[in-house]
């Protein structure tokens, strides 16, 4: 959750289902949702806080147009297009992974998203392998706070992760996608230690705790 000026910002919202969540959809409040792919451990429980809230959820046209089909406000959008909301802007950039809901509804493409608020740039990678063009975002979009994949199987493991960053030079990285499920348990004081190698700042947020930035 990002937090500004009175805006609460959800992403990817996986709570109920979720083992390691101490918090529950039901406890949440959020103005917007931003929705990175249709699997269903980042969909989550997007359409029920969604309704809790009225809050608008942001997500490419595909999400977006299966969120307003089942009675949620939808902002839907595409890779490489961005748009001003009141919070601030987010623009969708490309990741390589799925996006089927689990009942076989396409999610279009699975993506990432720079989300500028206050002047910060913060980079969420969305579920992804790594990828080159990754150079380019940064090239065009300085980074404040990357958070990237470290858990590997589904997404970049460590290696990647710090290759990533190399590519990004963020001020800062949040590792994320590890230890919810055995299959992606890794050590994120590894990837720590290696990437404050480079210089640059690593913080890792166990549940409940936040960043002020
Ligand atoms: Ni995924």
């Amino acid at each position: 959750m990002i937090e500004t000026r009175g805006q609460r910002i959800l992403i990817d919202p996986f709570l109920d289902g979720n083992p390691t969540s101490p918090v529950k959809s039901k406890e949440v409040k959020a103005n917007f949702i931003i929705v990175t792919h249709a699997h269903c451990d980042h969909f989550g429980d997007t359409l029920t806080i969604a309704k809790n809230n009225h809050a608008l959820v942001i997500s490419d046209d595909e999400i977006a147009s299966y969120c307003s089909g089942r009675g949620v406000q939808a902002h839907g959008m595409h890779i490489g297009g961005s748009y001003q909301f009141p919070f601030g802007s987010v623009k969708l950039t490309p990741a390589f992974h799925g996006s089927t809901f689990p009942d076989g509804s396409s999610g279009g493409m699975p993506t990432g998203a720079l989300i500028i608020v206050e002047g910060k740039t913060i980079y969420h990678s969305g579920d992804t392998g790594l990828f080159s063009d990754m150079k380019l975002i940064a090239e065009m979009n300085p980074i404040d706070i990357a958070l990237l994949p470290i858990g590997d199987n589904f997404t970049m493991g460590i290696i990647d992760a710090v290759k990533a960053v190399e590519f990004l030079k963020p001020k800062k990285v949040i590792p994320m996608h590890y230890m919810t499920f055995d299959v992606i348990n890794t050590d994120p004081a590894d990837f720590k230690k290696r990437v404050q190698k480079m210089g640059v700042d690593v913080q890792i947020l166990n549940y409940g705790e936040s960043l002020e930035f």
